[in-house]
């Protein structure tokens, strides 16, 4: 079941995703974080809450949805880097807390099989997503079965074009490969929250919520979960 909030603008879309996670900043709690563009006004606002407020991350664990495959930790672009500049470093949370899957090393699909055994262990109380203008949710592209744990995947073309201006727009430093939580992993998350902004979103927004439940797009899935809360701005909603 869908909860479909609208808001004006990305602006919004943050302040109003920051009111529904703040309810899970919470001793015990277990988040499930995602990069991209989507997630950083939310993570600036979890930033001033702690700073300002005291909200600790002291007893909480997270867990990332996916990372390129062969980037070092270093590069500014990987996830782990990403997590760390906009949000890890700057609040409370324990190094051993906050899991990142590994793009590197010798066996990626048996690192993935034990990153799902952790979340088996320690279940996601609400899962963050953002959405790829093709449907996607991690790295799950377009045909990707709905059951699918943890894996590594071949990039789509249209999220490698996508990801090119975090690159230099170069194409060829664009990796093609990612580790990331399959759509049975991330349907295991207690809560959902998705939220979508800009018109380029706004086809994929369409098809999620008013499409078929279908593996051309893989968000449509979420359909088949109990508690999802959607926020969209006007023009991520203006095909709805
Ligand atoms: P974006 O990416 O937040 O950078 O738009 C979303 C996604 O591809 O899942």
């Amino acid at each position: 079941m869908f909860n479909v909030v609208k808001v004006k603008d990305y602006e919004e879309a943050s302040d109003k995703a920051f009111e529904v996670m703040k309810e899970f900043i919470k001793p015990g709690k277990v988040l499930g974080l995602a990069t991209g563009s989507t997630p950083l006004g939310l993570y600036q606002r979890m930033v001033k809450d702690h700073k300002e407020n005291g909200t600790s991350y002291k007893d909480i664990k997270s867990f990332n949805l996916d990372e390129y495959v062969g980037l070092p930790i270093s590069h500014p672009e990987s996830y782990y880097a990403f997590m760390h500049r906009n949000l890890f470093d700057h609040i409370d949370i324990m190094e051993e807390n906050a899991h990142v899957p590994s793009g590197l090393g010798e066996d990626l699909e048996g690192q993935a099989k034990h990153y799902d055994e952790m979340i088996d262990n320690d279940p996601v109380d609400i899962q963050l997503l953002g959405i790829g203008s093709d449907g996607h949710i991690a790295f799950n592209e377009p045909g990707t079965p709905f059951d699918s744990p943890t894996h590594v995947t071949d990039l789509a073309e249209s999220t490698i074009k996508d990801n090119c201006r975090f690159f230099d727009n170069d194409i060829s430093k664009v990796p093609t490969q990612a580790v990331t939580q399959g759509i049975g992993t991330i349907m295991k998350a207690k809560n959902i929250l998705l939220i979508a902004t800009g018109a380029n979103k706004a086809k994929a927004v369409k098809d999620m919520i008013d499409g078929p439940v279908d593996e051309a797009c893989p968000a449509s899935i979420l359909q088949k979960h109990p508690n999802v809360t959607i926020i969209v701005d006007e023009a991520a909603a203006s095909l709805l």
